[in-house]
């Protein structure tokens, strides 16, 4: 029987495209550029299923496209805002992600963003790669302590407990939590820390937060959840961490925030208009920014590379993939 022809839009660690390579008659994007719309449209059209990644952006119009052979889009990641879900549903295409192996190494990142922004340290190694640094003394560079201070997690899915886990044990952190849904449907391992609070609100959460970090999808409901006037409610010491996606933050509104000392800092992992960023951003020294490397491990991308992998095989197999979203 003819195998399936699969296309896969990055490349990935060697071990997963090997085993590609076996499993499927496949073709890999050997430049590792990101496709365009109309390159992913002949992907469709050629693929009974795609490995795709957060650069690839499937609309209504690529599920509509005449002679759309695809019936399985596996994502190599856990969010999947760049694929348009609903007209995946109408289409019958199946569409699959990669939950759980990435969630211990993005709330890692999460935990460093928030040290090295209250601690000041992005802007300490600047400082010294100027040549800058004239030695130690009592106050230079003070920053603040983590210990004993509010974070406020929004989203409380497996990333957003990680983080709280570790922020709580390892910074001493008080955990507050807020979501519109109790997420909390895995077993008692996966827990948050027993101390952690539930607020009603997320305005409640903001104005009572030194630390807000962002952990939910983005959906049409949570774009731009952190407009102009949710961050006015923040208090002016405290600071915005985002691992999640860009745009649940209104960059613009951020800028604005962090130049009038609306709020004092942000760790940013993700962007509004990645992978450009706004060169205020970049002037900032307030700011501590990230090239998108919270999943960004060899083990953790061989893992989700596999988790994809199984996604494929089984959809196109006929079965039921594990962690299918649409
Ligand atoms: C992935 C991520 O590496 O899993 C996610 O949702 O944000 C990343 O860390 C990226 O999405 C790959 O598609």
């Amino acid at each position: 029987m003819a195998r399936p022809t699969v296309v896969v839009t990055r490349r990935l660690p060697p071990s997963v495209e090997a085993t590609i390579a076996e499993r499927f008659d496949a073709h890999f994007n050997r430049t590792d550029t990101p496709l365009s719309a109309n390159a992913l449209a002949d992907a469709l059209k050629l693929a009974d299923g795609v490995l795709c990644t957060v650069t690839d952006r499937f609309t209504a119009q690529h599920f509509a496209v005449a002679g759309r052979r695809a019936r399985v889009l596996a994502n190599f990641g856990v969010g999947v805002n760049h694929i348009d879900l609903a007209a995946a549903r109408a289409a019958g295409v199946i569409v699959t992600n990669t939950p759980g192996v990435l969630t211990d190494d993005t709330a890692d990142v999460a935990l460093a963003l928030i040290l090295m922004v209250m601690r000041r340290l992005g802007e300490g190694e600047r400082l010294l790669r100027t040549g800058a640094w004239s030695g130690w003394r009592p106050m230079f560079m003070l920053g603040h302590s983590p210990r004993d201070k509010v974070l406020g997690v929004v989203g409380y899915g497996r990333i957003g407990r990680a983080l709280a886990r570790r922020a709580h044990a390892a910074l001493g952190m008080r955990v507050q939590w807020w979501a519109p849904r109790d997420p909390r449907v895995d077993g008692p391992d996966d827990e948050g820390p027993a101390s952690a609070v539930r607020v009603d609100s997320l305005e409640e959460l903001l104005r009572t937060s030194d630390v807000v970090s962002l952990h939910c999808p983005s959906t049409a409901e949570t774009r731009h959840l952190m407009n102009a006037e949710r961050l006015r409610l923040m208090p002016s010491h405290a600071y915005l961490v985002n691992t999640a996606r860009g745009d649940i933050v209104d960059e613009h509104a951020l800028v604005h925030a962090l130049r009038e000392g609306v709020i004092a800092g942000a760790g940013l992992d993700v962007y509004e208009f990645e992978p450009t960023v706004l060169p205020d951003l970049r002037d900032m020294e307030q700011v501590v920014l990230l090239p998108h490397m919270g999943t960004s491990t060899v083990e953790v991308r061989v893992a989700m590379g596999e988790c994809a992998l199984r996604n494929l095989t089984a959809a196109l197999a006929g079965e039921a993939p594990p962690d299918r979203v649409a």
